[in-house]
């Protein structure tokens, strides 16, 4: 399976991309982690990601790109993959469209989550995510058993640098002029899938697994 998960921030990208590499054994490549882990090695990559990602800024396209491509190159996405946060731009998705020419691959689908932008600034700012295995919390809708210790390995439990209201406000303004008009790039190729995200993260899987056998 080869697909791409679409949707603003704060939508529940992250939150299925856990369940749904699970189900069809992908790998998960999300752009944002690779750089949050660039980040926190202090790799070169990383320190010229952050200054943009601080202000909810987008990472520049010549700096994506290359990366996706060697990732995709890798032995484990001869199977399949998912990508989360990767294409962004319209740039990112024509330089994809020559990446899988290359690979001789085509994508299954573009599952895009649909979440009102009034509802996404609480689910990012109440995010919280394990620092041990990258696991996905909130603090009202989806609490840890404890609080912030991980419910699958015990990790401690941290919020992202930039889910603080007024980044996240920029991220969604961004995510609109920058990345929406892949909706409608992707409707074009005939592969988008709509999924209402805005009920319960069960709910949001059992929809994608079912739009996914169709
Ligand atoms: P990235 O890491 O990709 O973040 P994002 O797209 O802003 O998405 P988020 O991770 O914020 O949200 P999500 O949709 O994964 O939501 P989640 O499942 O966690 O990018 C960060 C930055 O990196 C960018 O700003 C940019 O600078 C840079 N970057 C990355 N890729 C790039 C690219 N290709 N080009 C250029 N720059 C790039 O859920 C959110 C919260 O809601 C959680 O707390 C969760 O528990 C809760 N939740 C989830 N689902 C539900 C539900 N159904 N009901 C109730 N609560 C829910
Ligand atoms: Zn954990």
């Amino acid at each position: 399976m080869r697909l791409i998960l679409l949707g603003p921030p704060g939508a529940g990208k992250g939150t299925q991309a856990e369940f749904i590499v699970e189900k069809y054994g992908i790998p998960h490549i999300s752009t944002g982690d690779i750089f949050r882990k660039n980040i926190k090695e202090g790799t070169e990559l990383g320190n010229r990601a952050k200054a943009f990602m601080d202000k909810g800024e987008l990472v520049p396209d010549s700096l994506v790109v290359e990366l996706v491509a060697d990732r995709l190159n890798q032995a484990d996405c001869k199977a399949g993959f998912l990508l989360d946060g990767f294409p962004r731009t319209v740039f990112q998705a024509q330089s994809l469209d020559g990446i899988l020419e290359r690979l001789k691959v085509t994508l299954n689908a573009v599952i895009n989550i649909n979440v009102n932008p009034k509802v996404l600034v609480s689910r990012a700012v109440g995010r919280r995510i394990c620092k041990n295995c990258g696991a996905t919390y909130h603090v009202e809708n989806n609490k840890p058993k404890v609080d912030g210790v991980c419910d699958k390995c015990g990790g401690e439990l941290y919020q992202r640098s930039d889910d603080v209201a007024e980044t996240v406000e920029n991220r969604i303004s961004v995510y609109m002029n920058e990345t929406m008009p892949l909706i409608n790039y992707y409707d074009a190729q005939d592969k988008l899938v709509n999924i209402e995200g805005e009920q319960n993260i069960n709910d949001v899987f059992s929809d994608i697994v079912d739009a996914l056998k169709g």
